[in-house]
């Protein structure tokens, strides 16, 4: 129970790897604040009320909250509820992510449209949510934060050039801001997954390309969203006090930093 009484939130915790993490946590005695756009009240798939739900049917903890991580409103409210549910904010997990509209074709220049929404959420959304949480973490004087960006950073896939920067990014923010926050007790570092099997990856990603990167793991198999959860609390628990401005490569070996 490394968790037991701190409280997490997690962006993007309606499906995939943020969902996987958002039961880890649970499991590991967090309060969990469920976050991401969700259009529904109920509680359908693919929801922050189904991951609630499933996590308080386990016995857990979890307060789901509607967030868009491109609107500065939305993420200040995700924070206030964060505290005035459950008191205070220890881990932030920011994984909530836009993606090419067009998987794998050639980046139509110029488009600065899809460049915009990239930017906006990947790069901004991340920029926001950590400061949206630091004025809780300093005063506690301890806080951890864990971006999800993409071990395809290192292997610069083709086309999709706008992902990859704003991945590359989020590791560059997480260098910077480690220097920024150490004083205050609060650590911040990065997760590159390789590709993982989510229902939104295996619709997008064309099975050829998949079985070449299963293919070129050491590990030859599929990596699955609960992959990510051991490394994601493992960078939010205490054990990982010493370690800050890093990033951590979760691929089964199929490129390295
Ligand atoms: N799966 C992979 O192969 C893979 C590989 C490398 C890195 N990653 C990274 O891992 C993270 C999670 O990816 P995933 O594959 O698990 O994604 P996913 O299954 O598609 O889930 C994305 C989550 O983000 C939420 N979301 C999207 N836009 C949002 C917004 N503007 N505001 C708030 N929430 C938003 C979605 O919910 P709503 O749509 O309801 O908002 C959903 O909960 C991302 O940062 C991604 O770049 C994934």
């Amino acid at each position: 129970m490394r968790f037991r009484d701190r409280v997490v939130i997690i962006t993007g915790a309606s499906r995939g790897i943020g969902k996987a993490a958002a039961f880890r946590f649970a499991e590991e005695g967090a309060k969990v604040v469920v976050a991401a756009r969700t259009e529904t009240t109920g509680i359908v798939p693919g929801t922050i009320y189904e991951t609630v739900e499933e996590i308080k049917q386990k016995g857990g903890e979890a307060l789901a909250v509607k967030v868009d991580v491109g609107i500065k409103q939305d993420i200040d409210n995700m924070a206030k509820q964060a505290v005035e549910h459950f008191g205070r904010i220890d881990v932030l997990v920011n994984n909530a992510a836009a993606f090419p509209s067009k998987p794998y074709t050639k980046f139509p220049d110029p488009d600065e449209e899809e460049w915009d929404r990239l930017m906006n959420i990947n790069l901004k959304g991340y920029y926001l949510c950590t400061f949206a949480v630091i004025p809780f973490m300093k005063a506690q004087g301890k806080g951890k934060i864990v971006n999800i960006s993409s071990d395809a950073v290192f292997s610069a896939d083709p086309y999709r050039v706008h992902y990859l920067t704003t991945k590359m990014g989020q590791i560059g923010f997480t260098r910077g801001m480690a220097r920024e926050l150490a004083e205050y007790g609060i650590n911040i570092n990065a997760v590159t997954p390789g590709f993982t099997a989510v229902e939104r990856s295996l619709k997008t990603f064309p099975k050829e390309m998949e079985d070449r990167i299963v293919g070129g793991q050491a590990i030859k198999r599929r990596e699955q969203a609960s992959d990510l959860a051991g490394p994601i609390l493992f960078l939010a628990s205490d054990d990982a006090d010493f370690i800050t401005g890093q990033t951590l490569n979760v691929n089964g070996g199929q490129n390295y930093i």
